[in-house]
């Protein structure tokens, strides 16, 4: 019985194969993971590889009409200079830049611009003559976050505007405060450190650093909570554990089939043997 298993076997597929199908198997695994892996890493805005000279093209391209070719200000729209990559990185990212008409300066839109887009005009903006830079991934880190102070700092110094839960509301001379369900820890930061329109500047000496990181994380949460159906930054970390165990599974199950190939060898051999 053992002869007659093994010669089909042996007939059907020569030893090695299986050894390559595991090795392609593999390498296509590898490409999977790297793929899945790479992608929402690269969309972070790159302030090391921004080129300014490019910012500055851009900008005479779909700013300068109202911001003036120097970003000096004209009669249609404040100067730039001073104001930062960060008040920049945060009217280009929710889209309320560049503005299309008169009075829609403050509304989300959707975004046209590429990160490196984006981060090229900040660069430029921010080599002008300064200002709020863009956080880096520290600045905006809610692990560790103290959120219950959050909270207290957040309905004593937003809520009059956005609301307890952070959804908006009219401000007393018509106009209103937006819903924060959308904002990311990035533009929550950066609208703090710029007070974009009606909203004030609330700079490090009136809310820490580690102050700012618990509003940001009380913002998240209660959208967590509010939405339990909507998409969360969260989410990240669940998907790279999937493939971590859907990893660790695909390396159990070819140790099985090598383990399965070593033994149709030794029974060919047995079988020829006897
Ligand atoms: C149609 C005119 C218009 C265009 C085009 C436009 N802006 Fe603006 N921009 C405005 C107005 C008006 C304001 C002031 C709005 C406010 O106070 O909220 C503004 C405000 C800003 C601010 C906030 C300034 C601050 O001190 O916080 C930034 C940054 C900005 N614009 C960048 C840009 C960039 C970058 C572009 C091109 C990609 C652009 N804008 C294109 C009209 C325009
Ligand atoms: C005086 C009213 C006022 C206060 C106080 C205020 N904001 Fe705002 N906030 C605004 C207005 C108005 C806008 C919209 C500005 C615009 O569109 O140009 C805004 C915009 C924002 C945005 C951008 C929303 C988006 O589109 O993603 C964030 C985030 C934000 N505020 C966070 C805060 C936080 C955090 C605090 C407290 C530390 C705060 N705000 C305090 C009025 C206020």
């Amino acid at each position: 019985m053992g002869y007659r298993v093994s010669s089909i076997i042996a007939r059907r597929r020569h030893p090695a194969a299986g050894y390559a199908a595991i090795a392609g198997g593999l390498v296509l695994a590898g490409a999977l993971y790297g793929a899945l892996a790479g992608g929402p890493a690269s969309a972070a805005p790159g302030q090391s590889s921004a080129s300014p000279a490019n910012g500055r093209s851009l900008f005479i391209q779909s700013c300068a009409t109202c911001h003036g070719i120097n970003a000096q200000g004209t009669s249609q729209a404040p100067s730039l200079i001073g104001a930062g990559a960060a008040a920049v990185d945060f009217q280009m990212s929710t889209g309320r830049m560049p503005a299309k008409e008169p009075g829609a300066e403050n509304t989300r839109k959707p975004v046209t611009f590429s990160p490196q887009q984006i981060a090229d005009i900040a660069a430029w903006i921010q080599s002008l003559g300064g200002g709020p830079t863009i956080p880096d991934a520290t600045q905006v880190s809610t692990s560790g976050a103290d959120t219950a102070l959050g909270e207290e700092l957040f309905s004593t110094n937003c809520a009059q505007c956005h609301n307890a839960g952070g959804s908006g509301g009219a401000l007393t001379y018509g106009k209103s405060a937006p819903s924060l369900v959308a904002s990311t820890p990035t533009q929550i930061y950066e609208a703090m450190v710029t007070g974009p329109e009606a909203m004030p500047v609330f700079g490090d000496g009136t809310i820490t650093p580690d102050e700012k990181r618990a509003i940001i994380a009380y913002i998240t949460q209660t959208r967590t909570e509010a939405n339990p159906g909507g998409f969360s930054l969260g989410r990240t970390g669940t998907v790279t554990e999937g493939i971590v165990a859907w990893l660790a599974g695909l390396g159990f199950l070819v140790l099985i089939a090598m383990w399965l190939t070593a033994k149709r060898k030794d029974m060919r051999i047995g079988g020829e043997g006897s």
